[in-house]
């Protein structure tokens, strides 16, 4: 990537060595094990005696036994078939039963990195790579925030490039987002970020849909953007500064599965924080049950008929403008398959 230090990171960075979301903090109750995937593989998330959280390998290495099943005891998972304890480093700490048990300080099970920043418990599979940490929100101050999460069946690429393509909203969020018939003319610019791409739309009035004309008091620009590993990202701005960002972190738990923890900010005003909650959590659950539709439409159609790779030149619209460096950063053509550019369009 453009402004990686590649003295720490040569090439592009292993998606398995990036900091992933996955849990809310407040999901990961002490006490009480957390069952999670990713890419494929089967982890385990509990709150340790000191309330820090861990990762382990979800499989007992006694008989294989899915700890997430089991129990947390004092800071410590408890096997939930002949009720081995292991600690946050992996080591086994109690076995039931056998009364000359002496804890080894050789862990049993692989306990990948953990952390817990901007809400969210946070774990890398690999070596974590220097400059590459959890993903931030663009915005963190004076802020009111709440979490809206969510399972889609498809990939990190098709989920990031309907997050950030207003081309679909006249049709799948028809009179919320924009309409048809009242579209204008907007002038995109899309340029490259350190660590991913961008699309920002100036000259842009308040959306025809319902959602801007009931959020926004003005609109001076918004920007749409994306983030490596698998962050999407859209700010709407106004005359008074920040109206609305919404930062989507989009975790491969599997092959075509999808958890995304989407954070939905505005700007701290007069309206307590809880009753703006309460409104814009049912209006972007509807965007969010339309967009999870299409995407697992789409997505099993592709499934179907075999669509797989890179799609060819000429399936992508002047309108795609940020799908097609996506996924070329997501295949690792970075940044060759980014493309900078200005046009005029009909949002
Ligand atoms: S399988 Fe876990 S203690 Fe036996
Ligand atoms: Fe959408």
């Amino acid at each position: 990537m453009e402004a990686v230090n590649n003295e720490t990171n040569p090439g592009a960075p292993d998606p398995q060595s990036a900091w992933w979301p996955l849990a809310l903090s407040r999901e990961l109750v002490p006490g009480r094990p957390l069952a999670r995937r990713l890419h494929g593989l089967p982890l385990v998330l509990f709150r340790d005696a000191a309330g820090r959280a861990a990762a382990l390998h979800d499989r007992c290495p006694h008989r294989h036994a899915p700890l997430s099943a089991g129990r947390v005891c004092a800071g410590e998972l408890q096997c939930p078939y002949h009720g081995w304890r292991f600690d946050a480093a992996g080591r086994c700490t109690a076995v039931p039963g056998l009364a000359s048990h002496r804890p080894g300080q050789t862990p049993l099970l692989a306990a990948p990195a953990t952390q817990e920043v901007h809400g969210l418990v946070w774990v890398c599979r690999g070596t974590p790579v220097a400059g590459h940490g959890p993903v931030a929100p663009s915005v963190t101050e004076g802020v009111d925030s709440f979490f809206m999460t969510e399972r889609v069946r498809c990939g990190v690429a098709e989920a990031a490039e309907n997050f950030l393509d207003g081309f679909h909203t006249h049709f799948v969020h028809a009179g919320w987002i924009r309409r048809d018939a009242r579209r204008q003319t907007v002038q995109a610019t899309v340029r490259r970020l350190p660590d991913g791409i961008e699309a920002r739309y100036g000259n842009e009035g308040l959306q025809s849909g319902v959602i801007s004309r009931w959020l926004e008091g003005s609109r001076s620009e918004s920007m749409g953007r994306f983030r490596w590993p698998g962050v999407a990202e859209i700010e709407y701005r106004g005359a008074r500064g920040l109206n609305l960002l919404i930062t989507a972190w989009l975790t491969p738990e599997d092959d075509g599965m999808l958890r995304v923890h989407a954070r939905v900010a505005t700007r701290r005003g007069w309206l307590p924080a809880a009753v703006k909650r309460a409104a814009l959590r049912r209006l972007f659950g509807v965007i969010l049950r339309q967009d999870k539709a299409i995407l697992e439409q789409a997505s099993a159609n592709a499934a179907v008929f075999a669509v797989r790779g890179a799609l060819p030149p000429e399936l992508h619209s002047p309108l795609d403008l940020l799908g097609p460096s996506i996924r070329g950063m997501l295949d690792g053509r970075w940044p060759e398959a980014s493309v900078e550019r200005e046009c005029t369009v009909q949002l």
